[in-house]
């Protein structure tokens, strides 16, 4: 048994200790996002706490193809885990309908979670405790402990610090991501979880450009669904830190089956990056590329032109919105 095993499971034994004892018997509340943060802090809670902890996982909508089921299978079915899945698509395509400036997309996605949240919390009556997937960069990037502000968004663990709780607990507040993905693999999550690409709270609609519409989501979740399978069956996924698509609103022509088409386009975004602050677009293989807006282009009715972002962070940021 290596070290680092052996001070992971020291840590995840201590980290399990602490939430029973902060908790002291009272009901446990945790947020899933379908990130290993939440996932991490959900199956410590539920090692400490059993049947207390419930997890509240809040369906924006704004989930990659298949993300939403994936959780509730593995949290559901395979932790038996008590889940609440709360399908709030509508809600938030409705709340957001004919916004296009980001901020606003932003904060409005930002403030409806936390109604969501809110109205879904309360439905389970009094809950003493709130343990949230809050990581040391969360706090440095927030501007907690003196640090400067950098994001807005990046509120600490994504939670409204308004919900009141007895007690906020934050198990993993002093790790880096690096240590949260070894504790994700001590804790035995699977490996699409250990290593789940950094994700922003508001999930593809900063990622889709312009007014939110479930076609326009479709569009893009099918064409990053294509992007990240070619770029893991290349086994490229471990060299590039994040790897997505992008819609970035702009329609071109085309030509389709012999007759002009005007379609969306879809951008290809890839970084290599130690610490997201900065950032490096990863060279992929021409013919990967090609491979990959060929099948862009075949399978997805709506999208007749793709295109690759080569730029680095900065000036260009991660996301495009
Ligand atoms: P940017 O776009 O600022 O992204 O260069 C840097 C890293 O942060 C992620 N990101 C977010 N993460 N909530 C998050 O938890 C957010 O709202 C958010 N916005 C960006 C981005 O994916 C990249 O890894």
């Amino acid at each position: 048994m290596s070290n680092l095993k052996v001070t992971m499971d020291t840590f995840i034994r201590d980290a399990c200790e602490n939430i029973c004892g902060e908790a002291a018997g009272r009901p446990v509340l945790c947020a899933l996002s379908g990130g290993v943060d939440s996932a991490v802090c959900a199956v410590l809670a539920h090692r400490a706490v059993g049947d207390r902890l419930t997890c509240l996982f809040v369906d924006t909508g704004f989930m990659r193809k298949n993300e939403g089921d994936q959780v509730t299978a593995i949290f559901r079915d395979t932790y038996a885990i008590n889940l609440i899945r709360v399908d709030a698509q509508e809600r938030f395509l409705a709340k957001l309908k004919g916004v296009i400036e980001p901020e606003r997309k932003r904060k409005m996605i930002g403030e409806e979670f936390i109604r969501v949240f809110e109205e879904e919390a309360k439905k389970l009556g009094p809950i003493g405790c709130l343990v949230q997937g809050t990581i040391y960069p969360d706090i440095i990037e927030s501007g907690a402990d003196g640090h400067k502000q950098v994001k807005t968004h990046h509120n600490v663990g994504g939670m409204p610090l308004a919900i009141e709780f007895e007690s906020v607990i934050e198990p993993i507040r002093l790790l880096y991501k690096e240590d949260v993905r070894q504790c994700a693999a001590n804790l035995g999550l699977p490996e699409a979880f250990v290593n789940r690409q950094p994700f922003p709270g508001p999930g593809l609609a900063v990622r889709c450009l312009g007014e939110l519409t479930k076609h326009r989501l479709d569009l893009l979740r099918d064409a990053d669904a294509i992007f990240r399978e070619e770029i893991e069956k290349a086994g490229l996924q471990r060299e590039i830190q994040q790897y997505f698509a992008v819609l970035p609103g702009v329609q071109s022509v085309g030509v389709r089956n012999d007759e002009r088409c005007y379609e969306e386009m879809i951008a290809l975004r890839t970084v290599t990056t130690e610490d997201f602050v900065t950032a490096n677009t990863a060279r992929l293989p021409h013919e990967l590329i090609e491979t990959v807006a060929g099948r862009i282009t075949s399978e997805i009715k709506g999208i007749n032109r793709v295109v690759l972002d080569v730029t680095p962070k900065p000036p260009a940021t991660v996301e495009w919105e």
